[in-house]
């Protein structure tokens, strides 16, 4: 499985800030923001990694994640020349993507929750799968209609009059035919491959799964001021409580074992003295004394 992190777009909802450095560049609570799907994707075992971002961005990405050793994952950086829809992801990383399965995950998109998605990951093999989460405004999202027994009926993209709660969060698994059922994607009114049109086609062919997220989970997306200060705020409360970092790629792949201990000792010699740094010793330290 390979992944795709998609960290494009104008930003301009969050205007101002977005003048010098992109949205998935700034920070949530004491991360920057990409660090957190990242972690994410690898906590569910993917290590190659394709960033796709605008030409004015990318030589930032590069920068804050480099080639991706450090992590035990591998970068390849790809252009996105304007914004013309997510499933684009698909046609601009066709030869990264190669003959593999997918996950494409949006730069903007917080998950936390214990090991929500690895049955979902573990148990893929074909066709795509998405996920549901209940939210109290899906009409700022894809929305999943479901019958009486749980399956997915609808998809239906910012729909005035949602025909649930369930949005559809940014994060979708899909086998190798999404390349060329975006390819065979029109523009929808908006200018843009819509990804809920690529859910549709899967779902049109019988091969969408639709996990329902349980209560127990965090989804935050940080497109606005608000929500972007409000998954700062969640970031915190957890941290402080729990003296936990959530979107830690350094642990993820020491837990995944992408890292060995003596990796994740060098990377973090390489971590000024710092409260992040801090933390990665109290895990080696931690690690070793296990090993005693
Ligand atoms: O957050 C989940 C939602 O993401 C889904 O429920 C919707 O079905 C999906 O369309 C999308 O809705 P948004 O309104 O959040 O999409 P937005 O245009 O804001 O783009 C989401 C992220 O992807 C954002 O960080 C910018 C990036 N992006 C977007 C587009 C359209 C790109 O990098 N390139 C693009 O062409």
């Amino acid at each position: 499985m390979k992944g795709i992190i998609l960290a494009g777009g104008a930003g301009s909802r969050l205007f101002p800030l977005t003048l010098v450095a992109s949205k998935q560049l700034q920070p949530i609570y004491d991360k920057p923001m990409v660090y957190y799907p990242l972690t994410t994707l690898i906590e569910n075992g993917i290590r190659e990694i394709c960033l796709i971002s605008t030409p004015h961005d990318l030589p930032r990405f590069r920068q804050l994640l480099g080639d991706g050793s450090r992590w035990g994952v591998t970068f390849d950086y790809r252009e996105q020349a304007r914004p013309a829809g997510i499933a684009q992801a698909f046609l601009i990383a066709d030869t990264f993507i190669g003959n593999s399965a997918v996950t494409l995950i949006l730069g903007d998109n917080v998950f936390y929750g214990a090991d929500t998605f690895q049955a979902a990951f573990s148990g893929f093999r074909e066709g795509a799968t998405v996920f549901a989460y209940h939210v109290h405004d899906p009409h700022r999202y894809g929305v999943v209609e479901f019958d009486k027994n749980g399956l997915a009926v609808s998809i239906e993209e910012k729909p005035k009059h949602p025909k649930s709660n369930y949005a559809v969060p940014g994060i979708y698994i899909f086998d190798n035919e999404v390349v060329q059922t975006a390819r065979n994607q029109k523009p929808s009114a908006r200018g843009e491959l819509e990804i809920t049109d690529t859910n549709l086609s899967y779902l049109h062919r019988g091969k969408l799964r639709v996990h329902q997220l349980g209560r127990g989970f965090a989804w935050l997306d940080a497109g606005t001021s608000s929500s972007l200060h409000e998954a700062s705020a969640y970031v915190q409360t957890i941290e402080k409580r729990q003296g936990i970092k959530i979107g830690c790629p350094e642990e993820a792949a020491f837990r995944r074992g992408f890292l060995s201990l003596e990796q994740l000792r060098s990377t973090t010699d390489q971590i000024p003295n710092c409260e992040y740094r801090d933390y990665l010793e109290s895990i080696i330290a931690e690690a070793k004394r296990l090993q005693s």
